[in-house]
């Protein structure tokens, strides 16, 4: 595995809690001084915050950019593009499935000029204000066990919040992350399966995570909030990314059991809007794939898709 003197730098940088002379880089890299001193300054050209300390060496501050070589350096060698701007890093990560990306493949970006949601609903995707990731999966499951996925990544997406010290993130069935009663993220995830076998061929799980302080305007204020808003609590976004991908690749069937105790649709009364129906109905339970089970009357149903409105 090629690893760029960049990057070994910046992860050396990363887990040292004091200044790392050039000398001591130049050894643990394998390369010269001067080498170092490039790495150093391409680094600083990336955004990193790196100054010299009394010539002991090199401190690496802690900032939120987003960058491959971060990525890399946490999650290990993998497909990793970062972007400024992007119309869509679904979009994008779609085109890479369909030319063979390997699982694990990764699309960040800054921004989104047309961040896509469901039901082809606009994705808010301000500039520096969320995490927009597409992760490509190829998990061997039928096309019918997909939702799986969707409330795992859910599940994953909670898990890495909670993990920079917030409480209380809830699911909204689907797929919506909810922080005190407001959405905070919306997940998209988009596949592709072999009609002869019905199995999956490729996922695109897109996760979009509110964090800045960016106001929404029209249908969303009062609606969509972030975490910043929510908590005051300021999350890196490589290292949120991360762990999310990190939780996702690890996800088991027990995520279903947390899917289920994070919803907070279980026991309400909600509209389910199902395609081309619509009902009123108390939602019972969410099943081992992920679908709805909702009261109506007397009738239990098993909802696949749509989604649900709060009373
Ligand atoms: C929703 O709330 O309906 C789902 C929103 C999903 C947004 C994410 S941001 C990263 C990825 N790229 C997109 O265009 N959409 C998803």
């Amino acid at each position: 595995m090629f690893v760029s003197v960049k990057e070994k730098v910046l992860k050396i940088l990363m887990e040292s809690k004091s200044a790392v002379s050039g000398e001591l880089l130049a050894k643990d890299c394998g390369v010269s001084r001067n080498a170092v001193w490039k790495a150093v300054n391409s680094l600083k050209a990336e955004g990193y915050d790196i100054s010299g300390v009394n010539k002991s060496g090199y401190v690496l501050k802690h900032g939120d950019v987003l960058s491959s070589d971060e990525l890399k350096c946490l999650l290990g060698d993998r497909l990793v593009e970062v972007y400024d701007t992007i119309g869509s890093t679904n979009t994008r990560a779609k085109e890479l499935a369909a030319k063979g990306a390997e699982s694990g493949s990764i699309v960040i970006s800054d921004e989104q000029t047309v961040g896509r949601g469901r039901f082809d609903r606009r994705f808010e995707s301000k500039r520096g204000n969320g995490l927009y990731i597409s992760i490509i999966l190829r998990p061997d499951i039928p096309a019918s066990e997909s939702m799986r996925i969707t409330a795992y990544a859910a599940v994953a997406a909670a898990r890495a919040i909670e993990s920079f010290g917030v409480e209380g993130v809830k699911i909204k069935w689907v797929n919506d992350l909810y922080l005190g009663g407001k959405k905070i993220c919306g997940i998209l995830t988009e596949g592709s399966w072999d009609i002869e076998s019905g199995r999956l061929e490729y996922a695109v799980v897109g996760i979009g995570i509110n964090l800045g302080d960016a106001e929404f305007s029209g249908e969303l204020s009062g609606k969509a909030s972030s975490v910043y808003s929510q908590t005051g609590i300021k999350i890196p976004r490589c290292a949120l990314a991360a762990r999310v991908v990190r939780n996702l690749e690890n996800a088991s069937a027990e995520y279903m059991e947390e899917y289920r105790s994070r919803s907070c649709v279980i026991g309400k009364k909600v509209r389910v809007n199902n395609g081309n129906d619509s009902f009123e109905a108390i939602i019972d339970d969410i099943d081992e794939n992920g679908f709805l089970i909702a009261k109506k009357g007397e009738d239990l149903i098993t909802v696949n898709a749509g989604e649900v409105v709060m009373k």
